[in-house]
């Protein structure tokens, strides 16, 4: 080991200092040679088996953001911005705010909704299906505002005061679950 390591190149001395012949360091060549077979299934992925160049990779990169930034927008635009978190439930206790949704309801939806909401024109509002809203703040808020005009239901948010939104829709909330008589058909997907 010892003279195959010192191996003196003749005549490779300068000012003293012998020039000798080692080996390189295993690690070193190791990474050589990786370099070597990774560059051997590069080039056969990316030329001879046609991989996709970088300009389609960007296309392909592009598509996804497109399809993402959609998606996130879809999203953002069916919910009213800061009230999804408002809790209707919270709200029943609140006997003026029960009133002044009632009212509402009584002068503007029972029309098309029934009186105890059963559902008439408009879908039953007390039964677990919903077509829209999902019986919960956003949705009811969103239904309420802007209403379904090809649909037949007219948007609100002009009529009905700004602060007398949110107790009209946790009316609505609260006419879940009383099942009252003559109720329509459920209409939509059952949201428990
Ligand atoms: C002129 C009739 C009409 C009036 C008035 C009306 N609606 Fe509607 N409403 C409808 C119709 C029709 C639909 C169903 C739309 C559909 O089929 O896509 C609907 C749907 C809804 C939904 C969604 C139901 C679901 O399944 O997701 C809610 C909530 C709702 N209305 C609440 C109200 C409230 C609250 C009022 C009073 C401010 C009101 N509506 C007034 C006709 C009406």
């Amino acid at each position: 080991m010892s003279n195959e390591k010192d191996q003196v190149i003749e005549g490779h001395s300068y000012d003293g200092i012998q020039e000798l012949n080692n080996p390189l360091p295993g690690g070193w060549l190791a990474t050589f040679y990786i370099t070597i077979v990774f560059a051997i299934g590069y080039y056969g992925y990316y030329e001879v088996l046609d991989g996709p160049s970088q300009a389609q990779q960007l296309e392909m990169a592009m598509a996804k953001i497109k399809d993402k930034q959609k998606k996130v927008a879809a999203a953002e635009a069916s919910k009213p911005s800061g009230e999804t978190e408002i809790d209707l439930a919270g709200f029943i206790a609140d006997t003026s705010a029960m009133k002044t949704g009632e009212e509402h309801y009584k002068a503007k939806c029972a029309a098309c909704h029934g009186q105890m909401g059963e559902g008439l024109i408009g879908p039953n509002l007390t039964d677990k299906y919903w077509i829209h809203s999902q019986g919960q703040a956003p949705g009811l808020l969103s239904a309420i505002r802007k209403g379904f005009p090809t649909k037949g239901m007219p948007p609100w948010d002009a009529i009905i005061p700004k602060k007398d939104q949110v107790a009209l829709a946790a009316y609505v909330f609260s006419l879940q679950g009383t099942n009252p008589s003559g109720g329509k058909e459920p209409q939509g997907e059952l949201i428990d």
